[in-house]
């Protein structure tokens, strides 16, 4: 009875429940796990989605005044004590006066060789078709030239201030739209430099706000004001076309998350730039429109929208003692995330003065030379079952699929047979991407083989990922 008066005296209310309901799609994996995916209900930004899906490759970057300390980025403010986040506080120092230090940062900032159009090209040469670029993380340090606070490249404060490209995250958009890459801003939701997230009154105690919202609701407010503002400064056009905004670090507390005005904040930012993609990151709102994958790459396929972030060394941010990944490496992650489904956003972080380091050109010019062979079996392709057999990958596009054979690494030899499992080509022979040569295969009681002959072997057509292209 209940139920039905519901029905009846509250018709809106079961109507909206009923639409969330549809709305809310649990991607299943291929092995049946499921994951929190909300599909947005505007068309123009689920149409935003699947281009963006078709793009596969793109670049992030995680730049600020902590590049300076080549410590993790904003964390070691952070009083928590985890592995990395109280590192680079000198011994005996008191946390107010390392905090206090680090916020001077901003009096040394002066990066005299930013050049964001050679990135650009690097990204460009690479086969990367979007840019993430980090125009505020946690510690509040804006990379852009906001009118909300001082705390910006852009203040007088700060040395690089009267550089004619001081505007960086600007400059940095558009350096790379001019390559024709779409582009994204990375903007941290947590603002430890604002006294309406970390309450000066009281000592921060973790990354979460430092007052209870229920008793001092105005200062949420105030917060909450303060984010749209900020948002709109980044999409009313001032930085032109932004594609998406990668929102960071969106839990505000342990329990208020829910409640942060995601709605507010997507509409404001999609006033600026229509259909604009957003990544309200861990919310499991239909302001996540896609899901991200932070260090690991997923070892099965997602039926949704989602990306795999990695840095190329053991960090976001410059490191002074940086382990750089293979080119190999990157490229196996590569084929391996776009074989289930995702995006791979490569991290790179460029040093205090605006210099990459020579070992990041290498691989971008690497993974370059890589795709130039292969990259129609990467981009606009979708997942296709079986997905992977051992070390060798696949895609499909159209009426192909794509096999990657990836190597181990350290290892640049292509093996005499390829094993497609029951992949089975629809004509008598099968190539290999950048080369004409017509591959045999036979059917074994196992599945198919495909023979690589030894010319073709002695004089790959690229390294490391050997791409099949078969007809089925
Ligand atoms: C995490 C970290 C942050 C970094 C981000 C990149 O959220 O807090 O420092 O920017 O990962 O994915």
């Amino acid at each position: 009875h209940l139920f039905l008066l519901n029905w009846t005296t509250k018709p809106f209310r079961m109507r909206k429940f009923l639409h969330i309901a549809l709305l809310l799609s649990i991607a299943l994996s291929a092995h049946g796990q499921k994951r929190p995916y909300v599909a947005p209900a505007e068309e123009d930004v689920r149409a935003n989605i699947a281009q963006w899906q078709d793009l596969k490759f793109g670049m992030f970057i995680h730049w600020g005044t902590y590049s300076q300390l080549g410590v993790i980025e904003s964390w070691t403010i952070c009083p928590e004590l985890t592995e990395w986040e109280y590192k680079g506080r000198p011994e005996g120092m008191t946390y107010m006066e390392y905090l206090r230090f680090y916020e001077h940062l901003k009096d040394t900032f002066n990066p005299i060789h930013f050049d964001p159009d050679k990135w650009a090209e690097a990204a460009e040469y690479a086969g990367m078709k979007y840019v993430v670029f980090t125009t505020k993380h946690h510690d509040g340090f804006n990379m852009f030239d906001t009118n909300l606070t001082d705390y910006k490249v852009t203040d007088e404060g700060c040395p690089f201030h009267s550089n004619p490209r001081s505007n960086i995250a600007k400059e940095v958009f558009n350096s790379f739209r001019a390559k024709g890459l779409k582009a994204g801003a990375y903007f941290s939701i947590a603002d430890w430099h604002n006294n309406d997230y970390w309450w000066k009154f009281f000592s921060p105690k973790d990354r979460y706000i430092n007052y209870d919202p229920a008793r001092w609701p105005e200062k949420m407010t105030s917060f909450e004001d303060y984010v749209e503002s900020q948002v709109r400064e980044l999409t009313n056009g001032d930085y032109g076309k932004i594609d998406l905004m990668w929102l960071d670090l969106c839990e505000i507390s342990e329990t208020y998350e829910i409640h942060f005005p995601w709605g507010r904040i997507a509409a404001a930012a999609r006033e600026g730039q229509p259909g604009m993609i957003t990544v309200a990151r861990g919310t499991h709102s239909a302001y996540e429109n896609y899901l991200t994958s932070e260090l690991k790459i997923p070892t099965e396929v997602w039926n949704c929208p989602w990306e795999a972030c990695m840095p190329m060394t053991q960090s976001w941010s410059y490191n002074r003692q940086p382990k750089y990944k293979s080119t190999q490496t990157l490229l196996n992650m590569l084929v391996q995330v776009v074989s289930r489904g995702g995006n791979f956003l490569l991290n790179v972080g460029p040093d205090p003065l605006g210099i990459l380091d020579d070992e990041v050109y290498a691989r971008l010019r690497g993974i370059g030379d890589w795709m130039k062979v292969n990259s129609e079996g990467i981009y606009g392709t979708k997942p296709v079952a079986p997905h992977h057999v051992g070390n060798v990958y696949f895609t499909a596009k159209d009426e192909y699929v794509y096999a990657f054979y990836a190597a181990d690494d350290g290892d640049n030899n292509i093996p005499d047979k390829i094993f497609i499992g029951d992949v089975v080509p629809q004509g008598s022979y099968v190539t290999m991407l950048g080369s004409n040569v017509r591959l045999k295969w036979k059917k074994g009681s196992d599945g198919v083989y495909v023979n690589i002959p030894e010319s073709l072997r002695k004089i790959a057509p690229c390294d490391y990922v050997f791409c099949l292209k078969i007809k089925v």
